[in-house]
């Protein structure tokens, strides 16, 4: 390869990248030439645990190792559902503290670009409070806050909770200083129902089938596969999305468009 054809590789962080979505967006990606730097628990390149403030600094110091201190885009894809603390701070504060962290170096690239995932949850009820001490970046509040749900065995609500502080994170970054005013585009994705091992213990039973038919129900094609979100987010962090920004793109085989219908606009 000739030096200026090693220039204009892409470096691409991905976090989430050993399986799912994170997984099929990093083959996506390296087969267009981007190199992938995966994040995840085990089997990628930067092992680190983004449930904790020193796991996320080991995974950017091991990102930031890796680069020249420049990144052209850092996709956010790790997530659990668990009906547990953790899922607020793997889905929410795990992906804030390693885009933001990860801002400087987007930002010395030519055609920067961040994404994260929400979800099609990010449409259904959730703690109101808990997104509050988010925004207010307060961890301690918000696991606190997130433990009361779990003992009153309402731990299922902090994932679409997690969701909706994340999207509502990425509307009001985006447009921060250091996003647009950078250059960089920051979106999410809204997958609907997604075949990967998140869903497995749901899929595995008829009640849990039915859960999910009628919570998100997607006439279009029915439950997708992770390739479905990954393309989306590849188009989002490509450098051909230079005006799309503060989206949350639904890719739910019609599920918002079924349960919120055209009044959502
Ligand atoms: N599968 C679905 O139906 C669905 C629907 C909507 C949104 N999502 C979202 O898509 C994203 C990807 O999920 P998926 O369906 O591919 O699930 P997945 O379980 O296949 O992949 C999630 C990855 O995140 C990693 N991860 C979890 N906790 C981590 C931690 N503490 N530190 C580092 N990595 C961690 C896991 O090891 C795993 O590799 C998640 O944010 C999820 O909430 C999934």
């Amino acid at each position: 390869m000739h030096e200026e054809e090693v220039d204009m590789v892409r470096q691409v962080v991905v976090t989430g990248a050993a399986s799912g979505i994170g997984k099929a967006l990093a083959a996506i990606l390296t087969d267009r030439g981007d190199r992938v730097i995966g994040v995840d628990l085990h089997d990628v390149d930067v092992v680190a645990d983004l449930s904790t403030p020193e796991g996320r600094a080991e995974a950017v110091a091991g990102v930031l190792d890796r680069t020249d201190g420049v990144l052209a885009a850092a996709v956010a894809c790790a997530g659990v559902s668990l009906p547990s603390t953790q899922t607020v701070a793997v889905n929410y504060f795990g992906v804030v503290d390693v885009m933001e962290a990860l801002r400087p170096a987007l930002a010395r690239a030519e055609q920067p670009r961040g994404a994260v995932i929400a979800s099609i949850s990010s449409t259904q009820p959730f703690v109101d409070e808990i997104v509050e001490a988010c925004a207010d970046h307060d961890e301690a509040r918000a696991l606190a806050l997130s433990q009361e749900q779990v003992e009153q065995g309402r731990g299922r609500i902090l994932y679409s909770t997690s969701k909706v502080a994340l999207a509502r994170w990425m509307r009001r970054t985006c447009i921060a200083p250091g996003w647009a005013d950078a250059g960089i585009p920051l979106n999410a994705v809204g997958p609907g129902v997604v075949r990967t091992p998140m869903i497995a213990e749901l899929e595995s039973s008829p009640e849990g089938i039915e859960l999910m038919n009628k919570s998100v129900p997607m006439p279009l094609h029915g439950w997708a596969e992770p390739a479905a979100a990954a393309h989306a987010l590849a188009y989002l962090v490509s450098p051909e999305n230079t005006h799309v920004t503060g989206q949350l793109l639904f890719v739910d085989g019609g599920a918002d468009a079924t349960t919120r219908g055209e009044t959502a606009y």
